[in-house]
């Protein structure tokens, strides 16, 4: 797919690409470039990381990155490395994927792409094309320039700059990501837009050359305002999920479903239905550091962020109103035994990092509650931060086994297997039948007939049926899965 020919007009001799840190972002898109013809080398400084991928095998969990691995490896199309520096010196374009971890005060912690772009400037062996693709503030292409200029050894190849003196060849653009965790390589095919913010002729054709296979919309603007975009875009998510659980809570005040209620709102196409779930809010490594990450940015310019501020604020209360509900169903929550079906921040992945379900898990231990833990995909995850502990703490293999003598069922992650849960099984299993429903998968009425008693988010709980009068009789079977 790639065409050498194109590539020699920008510059560009190999068809080589280099992707700097193999996470969750990073791996993906090396796999995902690979897949689209380049030859790319992947490179991380972790040799753990770098050994189990040359192995074969993926760090995380991520449905159809294992396959991809496999199928590159063999190709050779993608080669994973430590050394970070030689990748640099062998490739022309070179995606940043670093980590940009949050700092105690809420700022990102940009040491790593200032390290990467440090042996970037160490190692300029000929024009490079330097692509942000992590999270990072607007102005970081800036200063990721500067460093590049301030350290460029004396042998770069320059290029003459309009009236000041000659500089190193290098383009800075910025690439943001908008992968989802758990759909990552389906999002790297089927994006629903690629930004590409350039502050060249040449970085734009070589940016929509590489994004040439891909259909989609191609929004060109400078790099500080790609770099807005996607903080403005999770933010904006973030918005809409502290909104949707803000009316859940008027919806559990005046007897209202904020099922039905998202329904209604997400039919104007102004609004749109999705992120609209309410639950125990969000988590995962990108909503809760962005959103902190914009604030800083934001306030360090002296705009006001009071509205951003209280989107968080939601979120954070998330976990004590969840527990106030499981209060309400259970009285007394030291000694009982609880299980937790759900432990990722997330289905279809195996991070736990920010999960809410965790927060959940942290209290419920610090209630002396007793607790039975049980996910598809996230439990090893999940044991390096709360280890398991005889008679206290136990990590289970099956939904069924977390519920054995349990005085109450948590649902925290929305995974599809507990959409088709056999109640029958979990009833038997059961102390008490209580089902407190963080994700709201099922229809009340419907748990309450199984024998249940149900509560969930910004719906009316499950009560026995003389209670239940004026109530839609519209049930199914199944649990509802993700909208
Ligand atoms: C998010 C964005 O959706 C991606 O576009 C972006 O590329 C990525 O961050 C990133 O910056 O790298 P991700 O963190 O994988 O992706 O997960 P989401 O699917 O966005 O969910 C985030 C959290 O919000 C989860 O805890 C989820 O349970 C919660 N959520 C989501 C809700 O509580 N309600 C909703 O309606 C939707």
């Amino acid at each position: 797919m790639i065409d050498a020919d194109q590539l020699g007009k920008f510059g560009v001799e190999r068809s080589k690409i280099a992707v700097l840190g193999l996470g969750h972002v990073g791996l993906p898109t090396a796999l995902g470039l690979a897949e689209l013809g380049w030859e790319v080398l992947g490179a991380d400084d972790d040799t753990e990381k770098v050994a189990l991928l040359r192995s074969g095998k993926s760090w995380f969990y991520e449905p159809g990155l294992q396959s991809l691995l496999t199928k590159h490896l063999a190709s050779g199309k993608f080669q994973p490395t430590h050394e970070v520096a030689a990748a640099i010196r062998g490739a022309s374009v070179l995606f940043v994927c670093v980590g940009t971890p949050q700092r105690e005060s809420g700022a990102p912690d940009l040491s790593q792409v200032e390290a990467v772009a440090r042996t970037i400037a160490q190692n300029l062996n000929g024009y490079k094309l330097i692509i942000e693709k992590s999270t990072v503030p607007a102005i970081t292409g800036q200063w990721i320039k500067r460093i590049i200029e301030r350290h460029a050894r004396a042998e770069a190849p320059l290029r003459s700059a309009n009236g000041t003196g000659a500089t190193p060849d290098f383009d800075v653009a910025s690439n943001p990501e908008f992968l989802q965790e758990g759909k990552a390589v389906e999002d790297f095919f089927h994006p629903d837009r690629v930004v590409l913010g350039v502050d060249s002729e040449r970085a734009r054709r070589l940016l929509e050359e590489i994004y040439r296979p891909l259909e989609c919309p191609i929004l060109v603007t400078t790099v500080s305002t790609a770099e807005l975009i996607k903080h403005a875009a999770n933010a904006f998510l973030s918005t809409k999920i502290s909104f949707i659980n803000m009316i859940s809570d008027v919806c559990e005040a005046v007897g209202a479903d904020v099922e039905e209620v998202a329904r209604g709102l997400g039919l104007d196409p102004r609004i749109g239905p999705d992120f609209l779930r309410a639950g125990i809010g969000f988590g995962g490594y990108c909503f809760p550091k962005d959103l902190r990450a914009l604030i800083y940015l934001a306030e360090e310019h002296g705009v006001d962020c009071a509205m951003l501020r209280e989107v968080e604020h939601i979120n954070q209360r998330r976990i004590e109103l969840f527990l106030r509900k499981m209060r309400k169903a259970l009285w007394v929550l030291q000694g009982k035994t609880i299980a937790v079906l759900g432990l990722a921040f997330k289905p279809n992945t195996d991070d736990v990092r920010e999960a809410p379900s965790l927060k959940v898990v942290e209290a419920l231990t610090q209630e002396g509650v007793i607790l039975r833990l049980y996910d598809p995909q996230a439990a090893s995850g999940a044991q390096k931060l709360f280890p398991e502990r005889p008679s206290r703490l136990t990590y289970c293999s099956s939904p069924y086994e977390a519920a054995l003598g349990a005085h109450a069922l948590l649902i925290l992650t929305e995974w599809d297997e507990f959409g088709r849960l056999d109640w029958t099984q979990i009833h038997e299993a059961m102390e008490t039948r209580i089902v407190v429903d963080g994700r709201n998968l099922f229809e009340p009425s419907r748990m309450f007939e199984a024998g249940f008693e149900y509560w969930s988010v910004g719906r009316v709980s499950a009560q026995p049926t003389s209670q239940r009068e004026g109530q839609a009789e519209t049930l199914q079977l199944e649990g509802r899965g993700r909208r």
